[in-house]
């Protein structure tokens, strides 16, 4: 069964991402229970009824036995997912060390690990090469399950290595690589020792995608900088052979999001948080405990706040979602100590004997408690210090049809480019003017926040996860392969 434009009905699309969307704990030798994570990239594709979506990816946990990897594979089939197994010294290395100790910070422009800076530099080495080992066999498992005509979809910094050993193995392979974090400019990326290495491991995909046009434009500078090729509007060139290079904002389901609302269970529960904090105003944080969220300064403007407000210190309550993430890594350790510090410092000098102005937890919350939470909120604040896009400001914006509430947006967030009209941009690292946003937000008349919220309402309900997913494919399938290329010439 074809279409006219000759590919056959439902395209196998190979999803490469480090983490499996669905998670597993071990119940016995041969038995697993299985938690699907419906994260923003699965619910993108679950809504792109073109393609038949295999997902390839670490499965999240130590499986040093045969036994366990067979009947795991086994399980997870059922789920149109295939493991990646990774033993736990290369995910020490790999994971806690290149990717989230190294790239992640750099990529959000926090420079490189400064102590003891020879120690540094070997372990540097040796995260590299298992950063390379962790990557080949990724490749290695979608060389093993790829069929002619499948295209393959790399995610994120985990697998910047990807596109290269896939062409090596073969070169005729359609192979996209997209970015969900920044693309820093090319004077952060060039402080990275792999930098050359890095950039031509990507830059053997046929199409590179970024959140912004930003994002892409840094990449080929870096290209263009650090490797001496040559850009054009389409993309970076290599003696005659172009890799695409574009911009493909991420959206998020947001008929998900307004159909939850409807559910009794998410209507009873916003009617439990109305009761529970009637007579306040709500302010909410919610992220991922991590150190590009702009935590700690958020938390120290609202701290600012109730010092030079008083009389708001009965009448608002900041709720702080902080879900714990990479937890053996020691940075975020030290976050989350840090974190606690504050919010144990604030709540000792402004709470009474019955209520206190920050409630912190560290746990996420299931799907219906989250759409409700968005529904209650008056005011999000979303601040963070680097972020790729930041989906909690879409999510937030798509619960609001009936409160209209205020978004304060970082400007440094790839969300400020398209929700910049209608949030109240900040500079998080600006804790007096971030304090007197909230001031802002908390009295901003219903006319204007009415304004606001349409504005944003109609971005985030048009430029959707199924759009962005069905753009950036079909822009690959559009893309001619290098090999075919010479074929015809
Ligand atoms: C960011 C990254 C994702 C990652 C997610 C959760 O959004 O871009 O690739 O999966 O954080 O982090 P984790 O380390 O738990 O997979």
């Amino acid at each position: 069964s074809e279409r006219l434009d000759g590919r056959p009905q439902k395209q196998r699309l190979l999803v490469v991402a480090n983490r499996l969307p669905v998670s597993a704990v071990r119940k016995g030798e041969d038995s697993w229970a299985l938690e699907v994570s419906v994260g923003g990239l699965v619910r993108a594709l679950l809504g792109v009824n073109e393609f038949e979506a295999n997902w390839i990816g670490w499965a999240g946990v130590n499986v040093p036995d045969e036994i366990g990897q067979r009947s795991l594979t086994e399980a997870l089939a059922e789920k149109r997912c295939i493991p990646v197994f990774l033993d736990q010294e290369t995910v020490h290395q790999y994971y806690n060390g290149y990717c989230n100790n190294i790239l992640w910070p750099l990529f959000h422009y926090l420079p490189l690990p400064q102590e003891d800076r020879l120690a540094t530099t070997r372990s540097f080495q040796s995260q590299f090469a298992a950063y390379k080992k962790a990557n080949q066999m990724f490749a290695d498992v979608i060389n093993e399950h790829y069929q002619e005509g499948d295209v393959v979809w790399c995610h994120d910094y985990h697998l910047m290595f990807l596109p290269k050993c896939l062409k090596e193995y073969n070169s005729k392979m359609k192979v996209g690589w997209f970015l969900h974090t920044p693309f820093p400019s090319s004077e952060i990326h060039r402080t990275l020792p792999s930098r050359s290495e890095l950039l031509r491991a990507v830059l053997a995909a046929d199409l590179v995608g970024f959140h912004t046009y930003d994002y892409a434009r840094h990449f080929v500078s870096a290209c263009t900088r650090i490797l001496g090729l040559e850009g054009t509007p389409e993309g970076v060139e290599d003696q005659g052979k172009l890799t695409r290079v574009a911009a493909f904002p991420i959206g998020i389901d947001s008929d998900r999001f307004i159909r939850a609302l409807e559910l009794s269970p998410v209507k009873y529960h916003i009617k439990e948080l109305q009761e529970r904090f009637a007579g306040r105003k709500v302010m909410l944080g919610i992220d991922r405990l991590d150190m590009i969220k702009g935590i700690p300064q958020r938390i120290l403007a609202f701290e600012k706040f109730l010092e030079e407000n008083p009389d708001w210190r009965d009448k608002v309550v900041l709720l702080q979602i902080a879900v714990p993430t990479r937890t053996d890594v020691p940075e975020y350790q030290k976050l989350t100590c840090q974190v606690h510090e504050i919010v144990g410092r604030i709540n000792g000098r402004f709470g009474t004997l019955t209520a206190v102005p920050i409630h912190h937890l560290d746990r996420s919350l299931d799907f219906h408690a989250l759409c409700a939470i968005y529904a209650a909120t008056d005011v999000a604040l979303v601040t963070s210090l680097r972020d790729g896009m930041n989906l909690v400001s879409y999510e937030f914006v798509a619960c609001q049809a009936s409160k209209k509430g205020v978004l304060i947006l970082s400007e440094f967030a790839g969300a400020a480019q398209s929700l910049g009209a209608g949030a109240i941009l900040v500079n998080p690292w600006n804790v007096t003017e971030l304090a007197s946003s909230i001031g802002y937000a908390l009295t901003m008349s219903a006319h204007e926040r009415e304004k606001r919220h349409h504005h944003n309402f109609m971005h985030v309900t048009t430029h959707t996860s199924q759009e962005w997913a069905e753009t950036f494919v079909s822009e690959l399938n559009d893309t001619v392969v290098e090999a075919q290329l010479r074929t015809r010439q």
